[in-house]
């Protein structure tokens, strides 16, 4: 079935779940409140279609897929979707105020997903009055690589819900697991504790970037390095969920390295910066 999906943000996780979902022939709305955005949005999407093309990985002509994603500025233009996808901001303020609006004029037996990585589901949900139709649909980034699909269950989300968004995200072509809704879920609870632990290996000069990444990639075979990857979610992404579980949960374990609260500070945020624990040119 083709649904009519409304996608929230068009940053890197946004503009990558708008072209899985135009890839899978679904009709897309990709919102923002900037323009430049949506811009450069369309223009990363072109260029991974393109590649994925390349490679025969997708079918379809590029241009095909690119037909069925429109942009808009104005939130309204969502009202008639199936499904809201979210991928704004990772600031529960913002999620808050876009949800509770969004529920007041999207129609009511619309699903309503958020892609958060870290903001609990059931607090997000509660903003609305389709508690038992809100989820979360946590992507991972490149979007359009990686195969996780982690389903958060908020306190309220229905079984109905969840069969819904596990069959949808099977059809994408994606792996649904289903998780429960505590700080981090499973993911970011793991990953994020690894990658703030290497930053804290930095800080004590245990090791060089360098030298603490090859240990990731070649004693434990990750496919990056802890700092490399850190770069490609951003520092920014990484200390706000930090911070969300450190202050969810009260457990100084959780507690950011002082670096990364410094280079976030500082403006070096990884690729999207061009700088973080590396230079981008
Ligand atoms: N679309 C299409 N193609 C893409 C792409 C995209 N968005 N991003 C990368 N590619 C392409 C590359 O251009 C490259 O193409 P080439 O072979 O023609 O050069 C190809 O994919 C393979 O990339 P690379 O050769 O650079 O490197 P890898 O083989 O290592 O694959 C990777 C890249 C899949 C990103 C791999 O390094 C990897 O799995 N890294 C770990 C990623 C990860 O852990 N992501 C999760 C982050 S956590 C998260 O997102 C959760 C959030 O809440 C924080």
């Amino acid at each position: 079935m083709n649904m009519f999906v409304g996608v929230f943000g068009a940053g890197t996780m946004g503009r990558g779940i708008a072209q899985i979902f135009a890839t899978y022939g679904h009709s897309v709305i990709l919102v923002d409140i900037d323009e430049k955005y949506l811009k450069s949005g369309l223009e990363g999407i072109g260029n991974s279609l393109k590649k994925l093309r390349e490679k025969g990985t997708i079918k379809e002509e590029p241009e095909e897929i690119m037909r069925r994603i429109k942009t808009s500025l104005n939130r309204d233009d969502v009202k008639d979707c199936d499904l809201i996808v979210e991928a704004i901001v990772e600031k529960f303020e913002m999620k808050a105020e876009l949800f509770g609006y969004l529920d007041s004029i999207v129609k009511k037996e619309a699903i309503f997903a958020s892609n958060t990585s870290s903001i609990s589901i059931t607090r997000l949900a509660s903003q609305t009055k389709r508690q038992e139709r809100f989820i979360g649909m946590h992507f991972f980034n490149p979007v359009p690589l990686m195969k996780l699909v982690e389903v958060v269950r908020g306190y309220s989300t229905s079984d109905d819900t969840v069969k819904f968004i596990v069959d949808l995200s099977s059809s994408l072509g994606k792996i649904p697991v289903v998780v429960n809704d505590y700080p981090g879920f499973v993911a970011n609870r793991i990953l994020m504790p690894l990658i703030n632990e290497a930053i804290f290996s930095l800080m004590e000069g245990v090791a060089t970037k360098e030298d603490i990444d090859k240990v990731a990639k070649y004693g434990l075979n990750h496919p990056m390095g802890p700092l490399e990857l850190a770069d490609l979610i951003g520092l920014d992404v990484c200390l706000d969920i930090m911070n969300v579980l450190y202050q969810e949960t009260g457990d100084p374990k959780y507690r950011p390295a002082p670096l990364l609260k410094k280079m976030v500070s500082a403006g070096k945020l990884g690729r999207k910066t061009g700088e973080g624990f590396y230079k981008y040119v």
